[in-house]
């Protein structure tokens, strides 16, 4: 079911968000909300400037947003999904590298993804059949052979510490075989550098629905292979461990996930 969208006054609103992101004040407004987990005031007022305008323009479509408790949200129906700030850590000690990240889901596949970068004020968005773009130009994924061709990115789930020491051994190997490895801070530009050659792989345990939604149809679109652990695809309402890559590492990837047993479900 294709759901009717003005796709660039939507992309037009998620780039706005960048002067409220970039304000230091809210940045240091900061509350603990589990071991690793912040939100700060830039979290809060992109979720409620987004929150408005999409409620305003499509009320027909449900909204799940990582700030909000999304008790509500009937997962089989349309709903957009947003990560106000992905990278949350990040913004507080001052990295420069967080990013939005909001999907549209109608009710049967995504329809539409975008990842904004306000330090870089660089716009990922991919629209489904249409491909994945960086600020308006086409992108794709790496063209790799394997992890011997590429920079391979890598999470470290913070609120799942128990299976930390099995993944980091995978990633020992995985460090062992591919150009080097990089650990940014935040899941959906992780996806969106894969989806434009930048990384040729990226693997983490344990993902929300909003850290992933729209990297995942940024990464499809760009010709990239993207699963949960066993190589099935993605319900992108619910958590997921992610693999993803140019799709001779994601097989390269998948053998090794398979042989460390990494996965959590
Ligand atoms: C986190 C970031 C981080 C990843 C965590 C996510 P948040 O999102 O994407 O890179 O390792 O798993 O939860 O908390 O900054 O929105
Ligand atoms: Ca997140
Ligand atoms: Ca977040």
């Amino acid at each position: 079911m294709q759901l009717s969208i003005d796709y660039q006054e939507l992309l037009l609103a998620v780039r706005n968000t960048r002067e409220i992101i970039l304000n230091k004040e809210r940045q240091k407004q900061i509350k603990t909300k589990g071991v690793g987990d912040f939100v700060t005031q830039v979290d809060l007022a992109v979720q409620t400037y987004l929150k408005d305008f999409l409620e305003e323009r499509y009320p027909e479509i449900q909204f799940m947003g990582e700030e909000k408790d999304n008790g509500d949200v009937d997962r089989q129906k349309p709903m957009w999904l947003l990560d106000p700030i992905d990278g949350t850590s990040n913004l507080i000690f001052g990295l420069q590298h967080s990013g939005v990240s909001l999907a549209l889901y109608n009710g049967e596949d995504l329809q539409f993804g975008v990842i904004y970068d306000p330090f870089k004020d660089e716009l990922f968005h991919a629209i489904r059949g249409e491909g994945s773009y960086l600020n308006g130009e086409s992108i794709w994924v790496q063209q790799a052979d394997g992890l011997q061709d590429c920079l391979f990115y890598y999470g470290t789930n913070p609120y799942i510490r128990k299976s930390k020491r099995r993944f980091m051994e995978l990633i020992g190997e995985v460090t062992s075989r591919c150009v080097d490895i990089r650990r940014m801070g935040s899941a959906a530009l992780d996806l969106a550098h894969v989806a434009c050659g930048r990384g040729g792989g990226y693997i983490e345990q344990d993902l929300k629905p909003w850290d992933i939604a729209a990297g995942i149809i940024l990464v499809e679109e760009a010709g990239g292979i993207i699963t949960d652990f066993h190589g099935n695809r993605i319900d992108p309402t619910g958590k997921s461990d992610t693999l993803c890559g140019a799709p001779a590492v994601h097989e390269e990837m998948l053998e090794l996930v398979a042989a460390y047993d990494v996965a959590t479900r």
